[in-house]
């Protein structure tokens, strides 16, 4: 994909925003879409701060950042997608609202148009059902992670009917915005959510067999481990209410190994989210 090609982002939240960003920093043109205007211009008015924020890491060249912004475009209607190369779907996680977006973007788009949904969740294969015949070798996930600005891992995951080009495509484009790709099979979780939720519930687990402490166990992911952040404290930024969802879809799927345990239930009965609520496993401060 060439750098002035236009992309086309659906939803500016958490994600979607970011994403549109990403792409913008790499030079493409970005239609960013809502449900309303006046989102699509609250999603990319939260860019100003996460742009001061790269400028200080020496992301990005305080004197570059209008034109990255300018090159986004809030829509609130897909006709501008009549030109994407590229559109990437970051709408809430619900499969009807998803099959809806993609089954109206597939009127509007050119025919080589690669379709990508960001979902965390819903196997690609099904969404990838909303397209015709036609799109259907077009139709990827890419799985991006938060803050999207940040982080460098994309999961790209193929459907079952996805092309082999698209794949290839799909890869290069990540690593045309500063990503690094990895390719990953349509299972519930991918590779990521596998890997953190079973290290989360086993941490769960020592937390209940008093084996050690929170932060004894945060102090054991950052200084034994190498990691960044230590494991509760992530949980706390993630949201404790979204971690049971997704240990209960990996329940699902993969049976006793990823059963949430007790404890982080009672956390969320009590409302203890994390960060959005003041308290998780750790209290912040009121925003
Ligand atoms: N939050 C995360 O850490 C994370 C990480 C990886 C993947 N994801 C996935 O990314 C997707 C988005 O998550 P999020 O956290 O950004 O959600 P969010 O709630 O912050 O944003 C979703 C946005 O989609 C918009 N939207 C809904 N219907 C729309 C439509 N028809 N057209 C345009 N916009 C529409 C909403 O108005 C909202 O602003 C989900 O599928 C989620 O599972 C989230």
């Amino acid at each position: 994909m060439q750098a002035d090609q236009t992309v086309g982002v659906v939803g500016a939240g958490m994600m979607g925003a970011e994403i549109a960003l990403c792409f913008a920093m790499a030079g493409h043109r970005v239609l960013l879409k809502e449900t309303c205007l006046e989102l699509a211009e609250k999603g990319k008015g939260r860019l100003d701060n996460v742009l001061e924020r790269l400028t200080k890491k020496n992301r990005v060249d305080a004197g570059d950042k209008l034109q990255i912004l300018d090159r986004i475009i809030p829509v609130d209607k897909y006709d501008p997608f009549s030109d994407a190369a590229l559109v990437v779907e970051a709408v809430f996680e619900d499969e009807q609202v998803k099959k809806r977006i993609f089954h109206e973007l597939d009127t509007v788009c050119p025919p080589l148009c690669i379709f990508a949904t960001n979902t965390s969740s819903i196997p690609i294969t099904v969404l990838a059902s909303a397209v015709g015949q036609a799109r259907i070798g077009r139709f990827i996930g890419t799985h991006f992670f938060s803050p999207v600005s940040l982080m460098e891992l994309v999961e790209v995951i193929p459907g079952l009917d996805t092309d082999e080009e698209t794949i290839e495509e799909v890869m290069a484009v990540c690593r045309q915005i500063g990503k690094t790709p990895i390719r990953v099979k349509d299972v519930t979780g991918f590779a990521v959510n596998r890997l953190l939720h079973a290290m989360w519930i086993e941490a769960n687990r020592l937390l209940e067999e008093g084996v050690a402490s929170v932060e004894d166990i945060d102090i054991a992911c950052r200084l034994g481990l190498g990691h960044p952040i230590g494991a509760y404290a992530l949980m706390d930024l993630t949201g404790n209410d979204l971690n049971l969802q997704v240990q209960q879809i990996l329940y699902d799927a993969y049976g006793e190994r990823f059963r949430p345990r007790p404890v982080l239930k009672q956390m969320v009965n009590a409302r203890h989210l994390g960060r959005k609520t003041g308290r998780g496993w750790f209290r912040y401060k009121p925003f």
